[in-house]
């Protein structure tokens, strides 16, 4: 890896302001996806040294709780400006570890960045209420108070945003945070504390453990120090974070797996819908929350739109994230290649037809895929594949298109292209899911509530939304 701050890549966890091994001395090692190249090694934490990082944060939550949202935001802020700085070596570790392509990689550390700057300038919009009391002479003041200390697991496919967003909103609110970053990714979340530490995060505030997931989750459901925990990644690990959190009835955002349709109308724009299909499932590979998993393509202009597809997907070039002109870089590893693949034959053997891709695999490299004739009984249909693989799933009527959309228990974004206003408001109000974009595949931004509903989980990222979500109501009521 070159680096022009070789410093940004820590092989160690920080908390309490210093960066520490592991007292046992043992490590995880982090591959490169693309060659499985020894990336770095972590320390593997013990749970009574995550349990030491946990009171870091909560003998750090008295002053920071006290600081004013001011300063607090303009921390934030530098945070945001130390990352546009360093874009070029933070995009470089990200692409090392996690493979998408540097031009995404980049694009992430700005997502990152954006996080950091809109939640440094809400903090100090922190407001109350008052309202008028019940009886006379009385007055109800309403306060919006920090949580307390936070833990935050993060996921390995948006290494660095997604920390940014969930450690943007809790320092604002005045919370503290002790984040766990997939063992598969760990460098990106620990040079965002390296540059959290320069922008002047105070020691404990912000806190990074690597270490066993099952061990960590354990010990953030388990303390009673941690009043609040944020988790993106599967519905099967939020599930038993929900079971696990009711010892301490610990607060819980869950952003979890999501299985989003993107519906084509037969009065859409077609080149726009095309354009928007590409970016939403092409992006890091297909290994994002709110990429398509199902493509509906009403009757009528179904051959068109896939022919489109063809040509695009064909464009698509695929390669290591560093190279130059790569759009698809490696999946994450073999397990996931393993589920493309039984996705790929799943679909095949039950007639969907192969427009591009072979479904085989290069180490951990394989061809996007573009198929035609899907039906709502293929596993695709029912699991997230977070993979580059694309099924079109033609139908005929409105109606079937929204029963076809929401046969699913998944409820995390959804899709459709329409320039019949009556028809937008129609499906907007139909879709079962917590975020439709319409005309539009770019859904994610920091001003936005990002979250969903049914198995894609609970709580909401983003806008004055997510601050809430690190804020507790503390009513008074002056006699
Ligand atoms: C995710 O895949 O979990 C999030 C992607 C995004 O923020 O757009």
């Amino acid at each position: 890896m070159k680096l022009q701050n070789p410093e940004l890549l820590q092989q160690a966890n920080y908390w309490d302001g210093l960066w520490r091994q592991s007292n046992s001395g043992e490590t995880i090692e982090v591959k490169n996806p693309a060659n499985n190249a020894l990336v770095g090694k972590v320390p593997r934490m013990s749970r009574a040294e995550v349990a030491s990082a946990i009171q870091a944060a909560e003998r750090a939550l008295i002053s920071w709780r006290q600081e004013t949202a001011q300063k607090r935001g303009q921390i934030l802020c530098a945070w945001a400006d130390l990352l546009l700085q360093h874009q070029d070596d933070l995009a470089e570790i990200l692409t090392t570890e996690q493979g998408k392509p540097l031009a995404e990689a980049k694009g992430e550390v700005r997502y990152a960045a954006s996080y950091l700057q809109w939640f440094g300038e809400e903090a100090p919009r922190n407001y109350g209420d008052t309202i008028p009391a019940a009886k006379p002479g009385q007055k109800i003041l309403v306060q919006k108070q920090p949580i307390g200390v936070c833990g935050a697991i993060t996921p390995w496919n948006f290494p660095i945003a997604m920390l940014a967003r969930k450690v943007a909103a809790a320092l604002a609110a005045g919370c503290t945070m002790v984040a766990k970053p997939a063992e598969l990714t760990p460098f990106s979340a620990l040079a965002l504390a390296l540059l959290g530490e320069r922008a002047g995060v105070p020691a404990g505030v912000f806190n990074v453990v690597t270490g066993d997931s099952a061990a960590i989750g354990d010990e953030f459901t388990e303390n009673p120090i941690i009043k609040k925990i944020s988790f993106t990644g599967s519905t099967r690990v939020g599930k038993l974070l929900q079971q696990k959190s009711a010892t301490n009835l610990t607060k819980l955002s869950l952003e979890l797996g999501g299985n989003a349709p993107l519906i084509v109308f037969d009065d859409a724009d077609l080149t726009l819908a095309v354009e928007g299909i590409m970016a939403a499932k092409f992006r890091n590979a297909g290994q994002t929350c709110v990429c398509i998993n199902r493509l509906l393509v009403q009757q009528s202009v179904y051959d068109e739109v896939m022919q489109k597809l063809k040509t695009a997907v064909e464009s698509l070039i695929v390669g290591d994230g560093h190279d130059e002109g790569v759009t698809i870089g490696p999946l994450i590893n073999q397990s996931a290649v393993e589920k493309f693949q039984r996705h790929y034959d799943d679909a095949i053997e039950h007639g969907a037809e192969l427009l591009c891709g072979d479904g085989k695999a290069d180490g951990n490299f394989v061809k996007p895929v573009l198929m035609a004739n899907g039906k709502p009984n293929m596993i695709f249909a029912h699991e997230e594949t977070f993979a580059p693989l694309l099924i079109a799933i033609p139908f005929a009527t409105e109606e079937e298109a929204i029963r076809i959309a929401n046969d699913t228990p998944y409820g995390l974004a959804a899709y459709f292209y329409s320039k019949d206003i009556s028809r937008v408001m129609r499906v907007t109000d139909a879709l079962e899911c917590g975020m439709v974009g319409v005309n539009e595949t770019a859904i994610s931004n920091a001003t936005a509530p990002f979250g969903g509903i049914k198995w894609s989980g609970y709580g909401r990222e983003g806008s004055k939304y997510g601050m809430d979500e690190y804020l507790q109501v503390k009513y008074v009521l002056l006699g």
